[in-house]
């Protein structure tokens, strides 16, 4: 396979280089030494797309690729904030954190800061921090750099300042998710949905979560594709984001205007197309539009059901319609897909990938394939292969192996 796939994101780097890089941009930016080295990882979701803002069921795990977080804190109040893979450095007072503001990447940290401050989990005792953050999560690959940025930092704050409350065992570990996911809607001012978050706090190594979104309950289901010779190959497309923002919103605000209209709590939770058609009916809301969206999240939240159903009954190798099946609702119904992500999600299929779909956001990104263990070349190859012949950009791969929560590095 090396000599298929070769640079640093393929396999991740091993924990004591990572966590020796964190220490050393720290050291070079602010002097001394770290109080400690935290970590979180990046997500790939198995299905069950766009349905954690409706309420609905996902199947999101741990990637082996992890952010780090070195932290020491301070006792002046100011948050100084460097990152080794993005822009400029942040220097604010936690009285700073506002909506909007700061900008960029800082906001996740800075927001994480201020949230676990409002979800009171933060001691009286807290002056500030100073944070160098090197990421081993691809930035903008639809893998979840962002969440794994707030974990990582957040981890950090729950055991300096929240009486060692970053421990896996600690129940206020969930206060992390909520606090990640303020970050983003208040202060980042990205209206995501907990799925990113949640994994990031709670996943297993060897597991899948099952986590529903209508209550942020969690079961861990046994997901080791290695062990029934299969293998979930990550296609970053490396395709620019296009209007993700706004699309995202759009969908978003779609979702809310249905569940309003039905009077539903959580549009996810319902099960029947045509009831919802019909309920939508009986107000006047006939827009095909809205229609599409709506099947799209009762259909892949039932997806998503049904492939905890196969995980639990040890059935991986029958995923693959499944996944097929999201791609063309992510595809048709919520139209999220991009020339990069079909080329993707073609070439693997036809190098014998028993099921592919577009993951995260959309509109760029990353695609997953399952794939038996000894095609992984050949799929590598045609999907590199299909983008050239396409004109893209040349894809980057790395291999999805379900990894730890975060914690202390
Ligand atoms: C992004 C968001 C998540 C989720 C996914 C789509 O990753 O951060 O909350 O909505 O898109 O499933």
């Amino acid at each position: 396979m090396s000599e298929l796939v070769s640079g640093p994101t393929w396999h991740p780097p091993s924990t004591a280089a990572s966590a020796k890089t964190a220490s050393a941009l720290f050291t070079a930016a602010f002097g001394g030494e770290p109080s400690g080295v935290w970590a979180a990882p990046g997500r790939v979701n198995l299905i069950g797309e766009h349905v954690d803002y409706a309420g609905g069921v996902c199947l999101p795990f741990a990637l082996g690729h992890r952010t780090w977080a070195a932290v020491r804190p301070r006792s002046d109040g100011q948050l100084r904030l460097v990152s080794g893979q993005l822009d400029e450095p942040w220097t604010g007072a936690l009285a700073d954190v506002a909506p909007g503001h700061p900008a960029g990447w800082a906001a996740y940290l800075a927001g994480t800061a201020w949230a676990l401050g409002e979800e009171g989990l933060l001691s009286r005792g807290f002056g500030g921090i100073d944070a160098a953050v090197h990421s081993d999560v691809p930035v903008g690959a639809g893998l979840s750099s962002s969440a794994a940025l707030e974990c990582s930092l957040g981890v950090a704050l729950l055991d300096l300042f929240g009486g060692g409350a970053g421990a896996l065992d600690s129940p206020a570990r969930s206060g992390l998710v909520r606090a990640g996911v303020r970050a983003e809607n208040e202060i980042a001012l990205a209206s995501t949905g907990g799925m990113d978050q949640a994994t990031a706090v709670h996943a297993r190594a060897g597991y899948c979560l099952r986590l529903d979104c209508a209550t942020f309950e969690t079961r861990q289901l046994p997901f080791a594709p290695a062990g029934h010779g299969l293998a979930i190959l990550v296609v970053n497309t490396n395709a620019p984001h296009r209007l993700v923002d706004s699309q995202y919103q759009d969908r978003r605000a779609a979702v809310d205007r249905a569940a309003a209209l039905l009077g539903v709590p959580a549009l996810g939770r319902l099960e029947s197309v045509a009831e919802a058609r019909s309920g939508l009916a009986a107000v006047g809301e006939e827009d095909p539009v809205l229609l599409r969206r709506v099947r799209h999240v009762i259909t892949e939240s039932a997806r998503a059901r049904a492939a905890a159903d196969l995980l639990e009954a040890g059935r991986v190798a029958e995923l693959g319609p499944l996944l097929d099946a999201s791609h063309t609702s992510l595809r048709d119904d919520y139209a999220l897909s991009c020339p990069e992500l079909e080329s993707a999600v073609d070439a693997s299929r036809a190098a014998g990938a028993l099921g592919a779909r577009l993951v995260g956001g959309g509109f760029g990104g990353s695609a997953i394939a399952l794939v038996g263990a000894s095609a992984v070349g050949q799929v590598v190859t045609e999907v590199r292969a299909e983008a050239a012949r396409r004109g893209l950009t040349e894809p980057s791969f790395l291999l999805a192996e379900p990894s730890a929560a975060a914690g202390r590095g």
